[in-house]
């Protein structure tokens, strides 16, 4: 079963106003299964929009949208993927286990099978020991992780991320980008990832998908070719190839001219 289909989209914000905006112009995606896709584009391009409407949080003005063989709508009904953000959007007064098992608890999972089941998702984002803190005991990178693991908590088969690690440092950053990875092969989860980091796009995708802003619209797919995806990778010549054919896209280059 295809994770995504997006089918000729376009959305419209403010129809039929002066301050209308076509933040889509006929949009064409497909996830494969177990794929990890970037969308990577400059501000404004409408990446934020594609993901919204993926997660059905908006509706397309034409076109269709399914995600795994369901309409958008059914597959949120279903719960059939997890959503993170840039903010990790925690609910302060939770602790970190109760923040992992509410979508569990939405689901109306039991409590039993809900501790057991947001513990292991805990423990797979290598928080474990933090079960019983507040957000607020917990830095900005480790808040993330535990939005990971609430994304993660229902075993969806689609995990659509905003700019998720866009507010963590480098180091951060990087170890999370390996952490999501592991998690992704080990779940066989297939995910859609918004960035604007080219190198992040490149490490993490098998494609990155390239948008142009005003309006809105896919320019290029790249598919990404590593063969592992470890420290050796980000210094390897493929990797810098990958790395230069996407900033080539971003400026408009096609591939064909690229050196
Ligand atoms: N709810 C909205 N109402 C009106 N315009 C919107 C809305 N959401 C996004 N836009 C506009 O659509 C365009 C794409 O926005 P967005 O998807 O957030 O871009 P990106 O995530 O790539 O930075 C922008 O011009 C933005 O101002
Ligand atoms: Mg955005």
């Amino acid at each position: 079963m295809t994770a995504v289909v997006v089918e000729h989209v376009t959305k419209v914000f403010n129809k039929g106003r002066p301050d209308e905006v076509t933040a889509l112009s006929d949009v064409e995606l497909t996830v494969g299964d177990g794929e990890f896709v970037s969308l990577i584009g400059p501000s404004g391009c409408g990446k934020s929009t594609l993901l919204r409407l993926v997660a059905d949080l908006i509706e397309p003005t034409t076109g269709a949208i399914t995600v795994a063989g369901k309409t958008a709508g059914k597959a949120r009904r279903d719960q059939d993927y997890g959503i993170a953000f840039q903010q990790a959007g925690l609910f302060e007064w939770r602790t970190v286990l109760r923040n992992v098992e509410l979508p569990l608890e939405l689901r109306g999972l039991g409590r039993a099978e809900r501790r057991a089941r947001a513990e292991e998702m805990l423990a797979l984002v290598g928080l474990a020991d933090f079960a019983g803190h507040y957000p607020a005991q917990l830095s900005g990178g480790m808040q993330q992780r535990v939005a990971i693991a609430r994304a993660l908590a229902v075993q969806p088969p689609l995990l659509l991320m905003d700019e998720p690690f866009g507010a963590l440092d480098e180091m951060t950053r990087e170890r999370l980008q390996g952490e999501l990875l592991g998690i992704c092969a080990k779940t066989g989860t297939s995910t859609v990832f918004v960035t604007h980091s080219i190198s992040e796009a490149v490490f993490l995708s098998t494609k990155v998908v390239v948008m142009s802003a005003r309006p809105g619209r896919i320019t290029a797919a790249i598919d990404i070719d590593l063969p592992a995806r470890d420290e050796a990778a980000r210094q390897s010549e493929r990797y810098f190839e990958h790395v230069t054919a996407v900033r080539q896209a971003l400026r408009g280059v096609p591939a064909e001219s690229a050196p």
